[in-house]
């Protein structure tokens, strides 16, 4: 059994394993090599050969646990025949949202448009570098899509004022996305995926009389889902306040926190397999810096089952030098 699953499987407490949000991205030189060439992202992610490297790109260099496959969250959306766009310096720009249209989808249409990506997962789970390591598969949370897809970029800070009027619109939305997240979920294991990971990085966003209707209820649908596969699933609810009672009723088999949230907090209350907390900024101080937070996470978890990860992606101006420094660190403690 790989380090990860027996840490999620088995709730073994030795040997910390260690993999990063975003291990492969900008602050690679040879994946920004790749990208130059590439200006149209979509069609980067959707390259089979190219975003098999790019994903192999960090276990070449560093002794992580887990690939992470390259592709993103709002390749559903695009599925979906929504238009996505990545601006240079702006972020994700998605195209107008006609329900018409995305309800009209049929599976095997979704599936071909994203069959590339289910290649290239196929093709990196059976490479080398994978023996006795995870291939981790993910998706946005229906949430995070919803925000993506009524919002069309990145909201910042807060909402707009008229996001929730039209519930019709919206829960429609919720409908297609909880059909075709498991559509693409299943694909992702079909071709080799060994653990989930569901990222709602708008999660903070809510009040909390909304969390059941927008967070809870069609996440709890995804986990159960992932676990009648057999498959491990990782929850990542970014700058949700109450972590214990997102865990407590979507029961996933790990809990990914944030940077904001105090790990004593975590350790104290939540009893279920923890990942990640590191500011991904204490990257981009110095190596003593570094020793110091990331052995304040070790041994506050010492004595539970652990993944080491950030509380966010890692930053593209982070040096692959502390990257470096920092998986050693681990995997010696
Ligand atoms: O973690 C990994 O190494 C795997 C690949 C991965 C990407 N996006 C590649 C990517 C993963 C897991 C994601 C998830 C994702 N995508 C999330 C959830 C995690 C989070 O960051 O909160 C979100 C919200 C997105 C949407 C998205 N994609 C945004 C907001 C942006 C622009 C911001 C930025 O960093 O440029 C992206 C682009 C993106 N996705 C890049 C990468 C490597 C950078 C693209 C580039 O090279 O220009």
């Amino acid at each position: 059994m790989t380090p990860i699953q027996n840490c999620l499987i088995n709730n073994k407490t030795t040997n910390t394993p260690i993999w990063l949000m975003r291990q492969a991205g900008r602050y690679l030189p040879e994946f920004r090599k790749i990208r130059k060439l590439n200006p149209n992202f979509i069609n980067l992610c959707l390259n089979e050969e190219l975003s098999a490297e790019i994903t192999l790109q960090p276990l070449k260099r560093f002794n992580l646990d887990a690939a992470i496959i390259f592709s993103d969250i709002l390749m559903l959306p695009y599925a979906l025949n929504q238009s996505v766009e990545f601006k240079k310096n702006f972020g994700p720009e998605l195209g107008y949202l006609d329900l018409e249209t995305i309800s009209k989808i049929e599976e095997i249409d979704f599936i071909k448009k994203l069959h590339p990506v289910y290649k290239s997962i196929n093709k990196v789970s059976k490479n080398n570098l994978l023996k006795n390591k995870d291939l981790i598969g993910f998706v946005g949370a229906p949430w995070t899509l919803l925000v993506y897809m009524i919002n069309r970029h990145s909201p910042k800070k807060k909402l707009f004022k008229d996001f929730f009027k039209d519930k019709f619109l919206i829960n429609k939305i919720l409908l297609i996305l909880e059909k075709f997240l498991k559509v693409h979920i299943n694909q992702q294991i079909k071709n080799g995926a060994t653990v989930i990971q569901i990222f709602d990085s708008w999660a903070g966003l809510l009040e909390d009389k909304d969390l059941p209707n927008y967070i809870y209820i069609p996440t709890l649908n995804l986990v159960n889902y992932i676990k009648s596969l057999n498959i491990p699933v990782i929850c990542f609810p970014k700058g949700i306040k109450n972590y214990k009672t997102f865990c407590q009723i979507v029961k996933p088999s790990a809990i990914n926190i944030d940077y904001n949230i105090d790990p004593i907090s975590i350790f104290e209350k939540i009893e279920i397999p923890i990942q990640g907390g590191l500011n991904p900024k204490i990257l981009l101080s110095n190596r003593e810096n570094l020793k110091k937070e990331a052995l304040r996470y070790l041994n506050i978890f010492k004595d539970r089952p652990y993944i080491f990860n950030l509380g966010h992606g890692v930053i593209p101006e982070t040096d692959p030098a502390m990257v470096e420094y920092l998986v050693k660190l681990v995997k010696d403690y």
